[in-house]
């Protein structure tokens, strides 16, 4: 397995893994596609930031990509990042996710990130179970804050602490 930095031409296949999980999973919950040229602007937008998008390429193919973005926008948030993590469906359950989590949170760590947070589905276990085997802790359970496919959904919020700083 390849873990790489995303490049252009990667916004194809980002486009179609977001895309099945507007239409089939309770991962995202939003329910309009994207189309290429907003997952190219995302990519921009990200490495701009100084933000990583990472790929995982399994023979030449990309399986899928982790990346982080502010948690939130005010200020004081500015060293915490939000992050999600997506596999093509043919290559879930594989270890490919913990494989492309480890590489984001040392992405992390060197960019000074003090907490990582994960917004997950409260029903999605395997997403769960991986980031408690990563050592994130649960943190919130935000009751049917959420709604999809005609079902309340509730938010999970998972961090991870980076370091032991004093806040600078
Ligand atoms: C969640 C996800 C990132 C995990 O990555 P992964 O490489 O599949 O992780 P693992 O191989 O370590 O599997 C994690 C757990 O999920 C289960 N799992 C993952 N994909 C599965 C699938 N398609 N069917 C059944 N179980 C699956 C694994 O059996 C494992 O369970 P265990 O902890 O009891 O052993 C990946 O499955 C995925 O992209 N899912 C769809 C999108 C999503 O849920 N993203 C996370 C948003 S927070």
């Amino acid at each position: 397995m390849d873990i790489r930095d995303a490049i252009d031409a990667d916004a194809a296949v980002l486009t179609e893994i977001y895309n099945h999980e507007v239409a089939n999973g309770t991962a995202l919950w939003n329910v309009k596609p994207v189309d290429e040229a907003q997952r190219l602007a995302f990519l921009a937008d990200r490495r701009a930031a100084g933000l990583p998008v990472l790929v995982a390429e399994i023979d030449g193919e990309v399986a899928g990509y982790a990346s982080y973005g502010p948690f939130r926008p005010q200020d004081g948030f500015h060293q915490t990042m939000e992050h999600s993590v997506y596999l093509r469906p043919t290559f879930q359950g594989r270890g490919i996710g913990p494989a492309l989590m480890e590489a984001l949170i040392v992405r992390a760590r060197d960019g000074g990130v003090h907490a990582l947070v994960g917004a997950i589905d409260g029903v999605n276990t395997g997403s769960i179970r991986l980031h408690e085997r990563l050592g994130f802790t649960e943190v919130g359970r935000l009751p049917q804050t959420g709604q999809k496919f005609g079902r309340w959904l509730d938010l999970v919020l998972m961090q991870l602490t980076l370091d032991d700083r004093p806040a600078p």
